[in-house]
């Protein structure tokens, strides 16, 4: 068993380019909200979920973004809804989320 059955890491970048990022369009609220979550679902635990920052994952066009390792599954998400649905399915019970998968063309 490997020490946490999945991470899921949130890209938390600002680009002081003036280019969209992810911390633009309400990353550190998503982050927050997974953390509580899964923390007060239980899931914190070794063996479970660990919740991680990022910087850029080089998927900007999609922010904000989120990835679950060892699924290799990309996620975007509008709010704390959009969070719950990712930590109740796919971190707690494996299920992918599909209606939020960021599409395989978004890059940069
Ligand atoms: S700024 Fe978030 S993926 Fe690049």
């Amino acid at each position: 068993m490997s020490y946490f059955q999945r991470h899921i890491f949130f890209c938390l970048n600002e680009r002081e380019s003036g280019k969209s990022s992810c911390a633009q369009s309400g990353a550190q609220a998503g982050f927050d909200h997974c953390k509580s979550r899964v923390r007060d679902l239980g899931l914190a635990e070794v063996g479970g979920v660990r919740v991680n920052k990022a910087g850029c994952l080089h998927r900007c066009a999609g922010g904000p973004v989120a990835v679950v390792y060892p699924d290799a599954v990309w996620y975007t998400y509008v709010d704390n809804s959009d969070i719950d649905e990712i930590v109740d399915k796919h971190l707690k019970n494996g299920q992918v989320v599909e209606r939020l998968v960021l599409s395989d063309d978004v890059g940069l």
